[in-house]
């Protein structure tokens, strides 16, 4: 029988699905079922309705995680923080278009301290708001719901864009990853993969399933 998809996606769960009593549990119980990345959700109450957690509890992580950290800095000018989420473990740390003054200038400050850059867009915001910095970004995040809070409903207004960003780096010659955050389970992440995601995010529908490493594989496509 043919593959569904022709590729599979890199999968990052989002701790913020996590039960926190028991974070460090649940982090080394993901980190052994085939996952690539830990998704970090940070909110500030201010650019999002929310307050997750800062940098102390994904630093608590450290020596736990056996993958990377995926930052997502959901903070309104979030170059005052991107210092404090800077470790070892940290490979991208994505900021809000729509959250910086100078969104250039925020990315030489990640790329200075020697992580890689990510530059998210709300469901509201158009892609080619990014066109003259796409040379500066290593992963671009297409929120799929608005950012806030986990266990919300995919919205497919986030599938062109997927593939505006897929089809702008063969024009291009670019190598940015795509990744794509918010309401992702195993019954809808076939639509991100043929859009053209590299990266998908789930929370709920990973730290949620009876049985994390078949949720995992499934989303994977
Ligand atoms: C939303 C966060 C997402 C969210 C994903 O603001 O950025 O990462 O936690 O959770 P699910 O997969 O439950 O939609
Ligand atoms: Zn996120």
């Amino acid at each position: 029988m043919a593959e569904m998809n022709e590729r599979r996606a890199l999968i990052s769960p989002s701790i913020l699905a996590a039960d926190f009593a028991r974070l460090g549990e649940d982090v080394a119980d993901v980190c052994k079922r085939g996952i690539d990345y830990l998704h970090v959700d940070v909110m500030d109450g201010n650019f999002v309705p929310n307050i997750s957690f800062g940098s102390a509890v994904m630093k608590s992580l450290n020596g736990i995680s056996t993958v990377p950290y995926d930052v997502h800095l959901m903070v309104e000018e979030p170059i005052r923080y991107i210092k404090d989420f800077v470790t070892d473990n940290t490979e991208f740390i994505t900021v809000h278009q729509e959250a910086c003054k100078d969104l250039a200038g925020t990315l030489r400050a990640i790329h200075e301290l020697g992580i890689k850059t990510g530059v998210s867009i709300k469901p509201g915001t158009s892609p080619e708001v990014l066109d003259d910095l796409l040379q500066e970004i290593d992963m671009i995040l297409v929120m799929s719901v608005e950012p806030g809070f986990g266990g919300q409903k995919f919205m497919d207004s986030s599938l062109p864009k997927i593939s505006y960003y897929r089809d702008k780096r063969d024009e291009l010659g670019l190598n940015y990853l795509i990744e794509v955050d918010g309401g992702i389970s195993s019954a809808n992440s076939n639509l991100v993969i043929d859009a053209g995601v590299d990266v998908i995010v789930a929370g709920s529908a990973v730290f949620n399933a009876a049985d994390r490493t078949d949720e995992i594989e499934k989303i994977k496509g």
